[in-house]
């Protein structure tokens, strides 16, 4: 395993105050032979987990097409597959490793085919040895910090037929002008920062992607105008801790400073994820308050409605705090929709302290809500506590929170019965070419019939029925006088 370079668990665990990210501008420079790998061939990526995730997505892709691969959406016709993966929880790593086997059918009918695994899973010591152990169909793999060798690694495997495994531990460093094939043409990703330093005892992802590190706001500023300028309608500004944006860099500009200057650069619609409710300070909800161009959708995390729970979540906020600026941002921001994230079952979490989170969706009422039973990750903090909760009891609690976190998402769909709203077209129904889709300013997403709507046009649609995760609505087109009151 020596020529391997793996991961490792206390280097990944490790944080410098004072650290100054390098900013590593042209990182993906392509030799001649590397230009011509890929011609002639197919590529697929299948990407799991957060926005992080598919934003790296579109830069494999990016890579691979400067390569000069082709996308192909069948994997049987694919010369190379791979998987970029999320470690967040035990149900995300067993997903991928079944689609490892599964690939092996594959490559017996095609051994010249290459399987590649890269994201946060290799980023994790044990999990990377595991993989290169037990999965021999896997020759390439690399981390969250090292994308840019992929034309290195995948030149040396297609050269030599050798395993090329490169995933290191690092604090990280900040990449500019990556290519990248985005997904969609009228809604981009722009990563603000990446990185994470809150260490939740229960969350992964300081370790898979290193010490928080935030792009230079002039670099963040030039890929929205030139995406505004390519005619994009959306961008959602991405990081771990939005608010904590900055923070790292002695440049004199907050998270609130930045999105006054996205905004001033005129693009159509602005979001962010995630925002954690600690650091989210007034300036923010007045900034998105006064901004047209920023959009009345905030996700803020909760985890549990019990302070207990919270201290021993690492969270740095009480139940309290968080209802406060919950109130907060609810006065100011006119219509807003809030979601969240939940964890039910932390460590002998007990029946009364679920009944805070109960209590808590209850006084939030939430839009939209992400629910998760507590996973064990190997190297945090929580995964040490020995636990006296059963499974079962905690599974029986996720199902009461769903069935109460559903009740409030249709109850807040249903308040928009009768209005017109604005919605960005993404596309047509997969099963009904006579129904498009898009999302209104508040993140919900609507089907609609249409008679004159365009992908990537903002229109306006009368909602007839809300449900539980989505709304149902006609476009229509009211007069230009009208068109203030929307
Ligand atoms: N940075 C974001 C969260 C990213 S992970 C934030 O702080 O809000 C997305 C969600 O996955 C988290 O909000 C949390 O609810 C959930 N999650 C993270 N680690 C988990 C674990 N070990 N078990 C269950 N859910 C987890
Ligand atoms: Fe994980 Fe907490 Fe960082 Fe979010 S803020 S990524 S939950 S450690
Ligand atoms: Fe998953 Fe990594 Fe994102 S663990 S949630 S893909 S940062």
């Amino acid at each position: 395993m020596n020529e391997y370079r793996l991961p490792n668990a206390k280097q990944a665990r490790f944080r410098n105050k004072t650290y100054q990210a390098p900013i590593i501008y042209d990182a993906v420079k392509l030799t001649d032979s590397q230009k011509k790998l890929g011609v002639n061939l197919n590529y697929h990526v299948i990407t799991y987990g957060c926005q992080a995730n598919v934003r790296d997505g579109e830069v494999i892709s990016g890579i691979l097409e400067q390569m000069g691969y082709t996308f192909s959406d069948a994997l049987s016709k694919a010369d190379i597959i791979i998987l970029n993966t999320c470690a967040i929880r035990e149900n995300a790593e067993k997903r991928v490793l079944g689609v490892i086997g599964s690939l092996q059918s594959y490559k017996r009918k095609k051994p010249e085919m290459v399987v590649g695994i890269c994201g946060c899973m290799p980023q994790q010591e044990q999990m990377a040895q595991n993989i290169v152990a037990k999965y021999p169909i896997v020759e390439l793999m690399f981390g969250t910090h090292n994308i840019s060798s992929l034309p290195t690694l995948l030149e040396n495997v297609l050269t030599t037929r050798k395993r090329n495994i490169e995933v290191f531990s690092a604090l990280g460093s900040i990449y500019e002008d990556l290519p990248s094939v985005r997904q969609f043409r009228h809604k981009a990703f722009v990563n603000i920062m990446d990185g994470c330093d809150k260490f939740c005892s229960y969350c992964i992802v300081p370790y898979t992607r290193g010490q928080q590190r935030s792009r230079r706001w002039e670099d963040i500023l030039k890929e929205v105008k030139r995406l505004k300028e390519e005619g994009y309608q959306e961008i959602t500004l991405l990081g771990q801790n939005v608010n904590a944006y900055g923070k790292d860099l002695d440049q004199g500009c907050t998270f609130a400073d930045l999105l006054e200057k996205v905004s001033d650069t005129g693009i159509r619609r602005i979001r962010f994820t995630t925002s954690h409710p600690w650091d989210f300070d007034d300036r923010m909800i007045d900034i998105i308050a006064q901004r047209d161009n920023i959009m009345p959708f905030i996700h803020l995390p909760l985890q549990s409605g019990n302070d207990e729970i919270l201290k021993l979540m690492n969270r740095r906020y009480t139940s309290k705090q968080y209802k406060e600026l919950f109130d907060r941002i609810k006065e100011k921001i006119k219509d807003v929709a809030i979601s969240t994230d939940i964890i039910v079952g932390f460590p002998n979490e007990t029946e009364e302290q679920f009944s805070d989170t109960l209590k808590m969706v209850e006084y939030c009422q939430y839009d939209n809500a992400y629910s998760f039973v507590f996973s064990a990750r190997e190297g945090t903090p929580a995964a040490r506590i020995e636990d006296s909760v059963s499974l079962e009891e905690k599974k029986r609690r996720l199902q009461r929170l769903n069935e109460r976190l559903g009740y409030y998402s249709k109850l807040n769909n249903k308040k928009w019965e009768g209005q017109v709203v604005e919605v960005l077209v993404d596309g047509f129904s997969k099963t009904n070419p006579e129904i498009m889709s898009g999302y209104t300013p508040q993140q919900k997403l609507v089907n609609f019939s249409y008679d004159n709507a365009q992908i990537g046009a903002i229109i306006y649609v009368k909602i007839t029925q809300g449900m539980k995760n989505s709304l149902n609505g006609v476009q229509v087109h009211p007069g230009k006088e009208n068109h203030e009151q929307y």
